[in-house]
């Protein structure tokens, strides 16, 4: 399955995201996903009305709005989302009417789209303001996720699924300043987009390694899945305390209807 195959592709991301729901919530949310959420919540403050989380996914964002409405295309991510009002949705096709919502904002959703520009003007359509944030594209080498991602590929023969190789590929095109400038202009909109650096605060060894093992999709391949963990823990325990430190780079896209 390609991006270009793009109804195949979006199954194929809405399902790994079902399948994955509870993990997610109890690890990628809880541990990194909060922290990344918190520079596009802080460039909503203030924002009167109710906002619409686009692929709200388990809430990471939603939790730090103040009116929020969640949608995404996985029933099973939004049983875990802690907002009221949850509408199962594809980002492409919003089943709201022009201008219901203050805002639509979408974090770590862009990157899932197989026609991310169909998302944002459908994003564009119903709230008046958009706000995007996803991660900047390529990354730096982080020794604790090669770690887990080296030894995951040794035993399970590959460190990812296909679903989520096409979504590095979406990660890649969307991951710049310019891509998100060109996703919110192209919606009509002006664009206000920066790039930044978040902390994410180291959560202890068999924390991260679960969050990243997790991550891969592709434990269920493993037969000695506690071993591999031990094993992953062991080593990320013995990197030098500098190689844990993790401030991966941002965008942050607000864009407002031209005056
Ligand atoms: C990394 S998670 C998003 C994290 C979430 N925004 C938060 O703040 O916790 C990606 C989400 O995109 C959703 N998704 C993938 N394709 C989608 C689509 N076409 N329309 C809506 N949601 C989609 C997935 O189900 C998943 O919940």
């Amino acid at each position: 399955v390609t991006v270009s195959d793009s109804g195949r592709a979006k199954a194929l991301i809405a399902a790994s995201y079902e399948r994955s729901a509870s993990d997610f919530a109890q690890f990628a949310d809880t541990l990194v996903y909060r922290h990344l959420a918190a520079p596009l919540a802080a460039r909503l403050e203030g924002t009167a009305g109710t906002i619409l989380d686009v692929a709200s996914g388990t809430g990471a964002l939603a939790r730090l709005l103040e009116r929020p409405v969640a949608s995404d295309i996985s029933h099973g991510q939004l049983v875990h989302n802690p907002v009221e009002l949850r509408v199962v949705a594809d980002a492409e096709g919003l089943p709201f009417r022009a201008r219901t919502f203050a805002a639509a904002v979408c974090a770590f959703g862009i990157n899932h789209f197989p026609d991310a520009r169909a998302a944002v003007s459908e994003m564009a359509r119903v709230g008046s303001v958009v706000g995007l944030t996803t991660w900047v594209r390529p990354e730096a080498p982080y020794a604790p996720k090669e770690i887990v991602l080296d030894l995951v590929a040794r035993h399970a023969g590959r460190s990812r699924t296909d679903a989520g190789d096409l979504v590095d590929e979406l990660t890649k095109a969307t991951g710049s300043v310019v891509a998100i400038e060109t996703l919110l202009e192209g919606a009509g909109l002006s664009a206000e987009v920066r790039e930044i650096a978040v902390e994410v605060p180291w959560p202890g060894s068999a924390q991260f390694v679960d969050y990243r093992m997790s991550t891969t999709g592709v434990t269920s391949m493993l037969d000695d899945h506690d071993a591999v963990r031990r094993e992953a823990i062991a080593a990320v325990d013995a990197l030098p305390h500098a190689e844990l430190a993790w401030s991966p780079r941002l965008v942050v896209g607000i864009g407002s209807p031209i005056a």
